[in-house]
């Protein structure tokens, strides 16, 4: 087995593509895996999981399966330095392993639409904070202030926004931008989030708020649970359709890989929690139902904000750095199809960003309906028919497991074991004794839990 280096010509440009500072490449990957899900999807999937039960089975698969998984992204993407297509045919050429990313494209397409109405949520947060009412009101009124909002016409102007948005910054070509706006946006992002931590922890409902999250009700455990918080791990360290295995082919050989691996799991873990700890008593404060589902955070935060000393500039603020940290969320997902297209199709970037764009947006549009117009649809058979939510499971507790599973699979059984080793040591780095550990992991568990999971939920 062989380096291949000729990375000159990846994406058709040249060397300068390589993150340039470590620092670069955790404020890229961080800022992938750090956005709505931790802000917003982790808390009402707690909250609807039963909170601390949620919890531990949740720090139980990113320690477990996605640290290792993150590793074997990143092994393949840096040793390769190629796109998701790519880099499994350099590794086993000619065995098909490559329709991985087709795994890759369906899901992180499905994901950018009903990602990008959540964004565009924010948006309308951020500008309702700033210009509209919306502070000004009191506790239950959040509840049907969201509701309202969501069944008419703005939220699908907002999504259709935000993937313009998107469109612009992916078709100027994302490296540079990424890594120095994630420099930015990821640390503000964490201030605010602490300063808001700490005036939850003196709220009356704090107690309740913090026994809900860090209790963990055994009883709760049941198949669904499971599946929920493998998903969640997956889908919040982005991970299972070669996102991070694509930034990973921007790393320079010398970058560790443990190492960064580890300190992306931990901020992303640290995100989550802090937000669990930011949303949960201020639930029991203000009375809402940690079972709200999608709408709880926008139901939740607007009643922390009108609440709070100088919440009436600090709301606007958190809604715009939610939107830029899904902004360098949504940029890592559209990269994947962009890429394929460039790559494996012979289209040219503009083209591949506006295809990919006019597909999610069109399934967005779909999405965003969901609470409106489409709402309370029904299949023929008469189950529930909500695209948003269809996604967002599909997506999430099928697809990315699904490709983690085949990830590990392929770094565990068929890269060549000392060939994966040299990849993942690094010199006089401490981080090297779980060297062993990670690839046995990725060899004898990972790919076979997902499968028992994915047999238990049948
Ligand atoms: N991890 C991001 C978040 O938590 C979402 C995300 C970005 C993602 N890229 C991805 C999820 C690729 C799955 C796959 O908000």
């Amino acid at each position: 087995m062989h380096l291949f280096r000729n990375i000159e010509t990846m994406e058709g440009k040249t060397q300068t593509q390589l993150f340039a500072t470590r620092l670069g490449v955790i404020a890229a990957t961080v800022g992938s895996a750090v956005g709505l899900g931790n802000i917003w999807r982790f808390p009402y999937e707690a909250g609807v999981h039963g909170g601390g039960a949620f919890l531990l089975i949740y720090l139980f698969f990113i320690i477990v399966l996605g640290i290792p998984v993150l590793t074997a992204e990143f092994a393949i993407g840096r040793s390769t330095h190629r796109s998701v297509f790519g880099a499994f045919e350099t590794l086993k050429p000619g065995t098909g392993w490559r329709w991985i990313g087709i795994i890759g494209v369906v899901a992180s397409i499905m994901i950018l639409s009903f990602y990008s109405v959540v964004a565009g949520w924010t948006l309308e947060y951020c500008y309702q904070t700033s210009f509209g009412e919306l502070l000004q009101s009191e506790g239950a009124v959040f509840h049907n202030l969201f509701a309202s909002f969501t069944e008419g016409w703005r939220p699908i102007v907002w999504t259709v926004i935000f993937l313009l948005i998107n469109l612009i910054v992916i078709i100027r070509g994302v490296q540079k931008g990424v890594e120095k706006a994630s420099n930015v946006i990821t640390p503000i992002l964490f201030i605010l989030i602490l300063i808001f931590c700490i005036n939850s922890l003196t709220l009356d409902g704090a107690q309740e708020g913090l026994y809900f999250l860090f209790h963990p009700d055994f009883s709760m455990i049941t198949p669904s649970v499971v599946i929920g918080a493998m998903g969640q791990a997956f889908f919040s360290l982005s991970l299972g359709l070669g996102c991070m295995l694509t930034y990973a082919s921007y790393f320079k050989d010398s970058t560790p890989l443990i190492r960064s691996a580890s300190i992306t799991a931990m901020l992303d873990l640290l995100a989550a929690i802090m937000a669990g700890i930011l949303i949960f008593p201020a639930v029991f404060t203000y009375g809402f139902s940690p079972e709200a589902g999608p709408a709880l955070v926008f139901e939740v935060l607007p009643a922390i904000f009108s609440q709070i000393p100088g919440g009436f500039w600090l709301a606007p603020l958190f809604f715009f750095m939610l939107f830029l940290a899904s902004l360098s969320s949504t940029i890592s997902m559209s990269e994947i199809t962009v890429a394929w297209l460039i790559k494996e199709k012979g289209w040219n970037r503009t083209g591949a960003c506006a295809l990919t764009i006019g597909i999610a947006t069109v399934l967005g549009i779909l999405c965003a309906m969901s609470f409106s117009y489409m709402a309370g649809m029904k299949t023929p058979w008469g189950a529930e028919f909500n695209i948003f939510n269809i996604f967002d499971y599909c997506s999430s507790n099928i697809l990315l497991p699904f490709g983690g599973m085949l990830i590990s699979f392929f770094a565990g059984w068929l890269v060549d074991r000392r060939y994966f080793m040299k990849t993942l040591l690094t010199p006089q780095s401490s981080l090297n004794i779980f060297a062993p550990y990670i690839i046995f992991i990725l060899k004898y568990f990972a790919p076979f839990l997902i499968f028992v999971i994915f047999l238990a939920n049948l």
